[in-house]
């Protein structure tokens, strides 16, 4: 049996998912840390208490602890974007092979990102750091209006802001406040339509990939309480209309030192076709994508997760089978879900194309993310017909707040 340390501060089921995963394979004893109880952990997984589980120091400790009790450490692994560097540091400091402290820093800091990015000539949007509320007015006055002001570590939108002129500006830099030690990004605005590329790296080589399209994008959605996102991967991702990112992405991972990863990109396809590349993260993506990459290839991609970085391996050929798209159910208004409205007539008109579903449980209080308060997630081969059916589902779906 090997021994694997699985960091999970709490056990969300987006995580458990991947826990699952990682059990099921034979041969791993999977020792699940969290600061939350034992009674969300997995049959079959051991439990692990932590104080700080999102700490170099509290990983280090636990995976020692760990590491007493059953032996050697095989790996040390966790889905969450912002433990990634601490994981990152806890296999350095005890000589566990996994992505190192480099390449997580590369895809956690955004400014390190798109510098590396840019010296190695693959396209991304001009960008600053800015220490200060001055260096936000100079970088405008270099770059131009529009320009995204975002945290250099963030993730889900957080702290996330468009800004078309000085005076907008002014008042998101008194917001925001950037200093040494508490640096803001500012970046040219990129005008496309915005997509993932994901793929699963194996010894420093692409052997899988996917492309997810987000409709629109997720800036868009978090200004507009009133759309309901939708994110749609395509039957096929062999067009032309991808293949300047199929040229583009794996370059991305090799550039940024990837080794072994399930890798998750963000892109923006430019109204000339060209690509932009926006961030990536060495994790696999939120928000169902997981998911919905397993309808759209008839195969378990928590597994093929756990398979690449427990066992290093993939089980190739994987066959894009279907498309799939997701529609994340949430509406205008606050406090909590009150109501949810003509389910029944989406129901008739593509229930047949339903494959999972999540509906906004009535009394919780409501989630301002863009992923919302549920998620409906339709299949067919046909990606126009899955196009059509989130449309009738965000259309027909009302979810109410009181
Ligand atoms: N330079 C940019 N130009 C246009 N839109 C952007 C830019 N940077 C971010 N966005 C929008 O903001 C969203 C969140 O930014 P991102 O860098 O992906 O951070 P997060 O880690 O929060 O996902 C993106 O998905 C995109 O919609
Ligand atoms: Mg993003």
């Amino acid at each position: 049996m090997r021994t694997v340390v699985f960091v999970a501060p709490f056990l969300m089921e987006a995580t458990l998912k991947f826990v699952r995963a990682a059990a099921s394979l034979p041969g791993f004893r999977i020792v699940v840390v969290t600061q939350d109880g034992p009674e969300k952990v997995p049959q079959g997984c051991h439990h692990w208490r932590v104080g700080d589980g999102t700490s170099v120091e509290g990983i280090v400790e636990a995976a020692r602890g760990v590491a007493k009790q059953w032996g050697g450490i095989h790996r040390i692994v966790g889905i969450l974007e912002n433990i990634q560097e601490q994981l990152a540091a806890a296999r350095e400091i005890l000589g566990v092979p996994g992505t190192t402290r480099i390449v997580a820093e590369r895809c956690r800091d955004k400014s390190l990102m798109k510098t590396v990015l840019r010296e190695a000539g693959l396209p991304c949007a001009k960008h600053r750091l800015l220490r200060s509320h001055d260096e936000g007015m100079a970088a405008a006055k270099e770059i131009g209006f529009p320009l995204v002001i975002k945290p250099p570590d963030g993730a889900g939108c957080r702290s996330t802001y468009q800004v078309s002129s000085f005076e907008e500006l002014n008042h998101v830099l008194t917001e925001l406040r950037p200093s040494p030690g508490h640096e803001a990004l500012a970046e040219e605005f990129i005008t496309g339509d915005e997509f993932s590329f994901d793929t699963i790296t194996i010894h420093g080589k692409v052997l899988f990939k996917n492309i997810l399209r987000y409709l629109p994008g997720p800036l868009d959605v978090t200004r507009n309480e009133w759309i309901q996102w939708c994110v749609v991967a395509p039957r096929t991702i062999d067009t032309p209309e991808f293949a300047p990112i199929h040229a583009v992405g794996p370059k991305v991972n090799e550039v940024l030192g990837i080794h072994t990863a399930f890798t998750h990109m963000e892109w923006f396809r430019r109204p000339d076709g060209s690509p932009v590349v926006s961030e990536i993260g060495a994790r696999p993506p939120g928000a169902q994508f997981t998911t919905l990459m397993s309808y759209a290839h008839g195969r378990n991609f928590y597994r093929a997760w756990a398979q690449a970085i427990l066992e290093e391996r993939i089980e190739i050929p994987i066959e894009r089978t279907h498309a799939a798209g997701c529609a994340y159910l949430r509406g205008p208004g606050q406090g909590r879900v009150a109501r949810v409205l003509n389910v029944d007539k989406a129901q008739e008109r593509v229930g047949h194309l339903v494959v999972e579903a999540k509906l906004p449980q009535v009394g919780k209080p409501k989630n301002a993310h863009y992923e919302g308060d549920g998620y409906v997630i339709v299949r067919h081969p046909d990606t126009q017909v899955v196009e059509q059916a989130l449309k009738i589902i965000v259309e027909t779906i009302r979810t109410e707040y009181a």
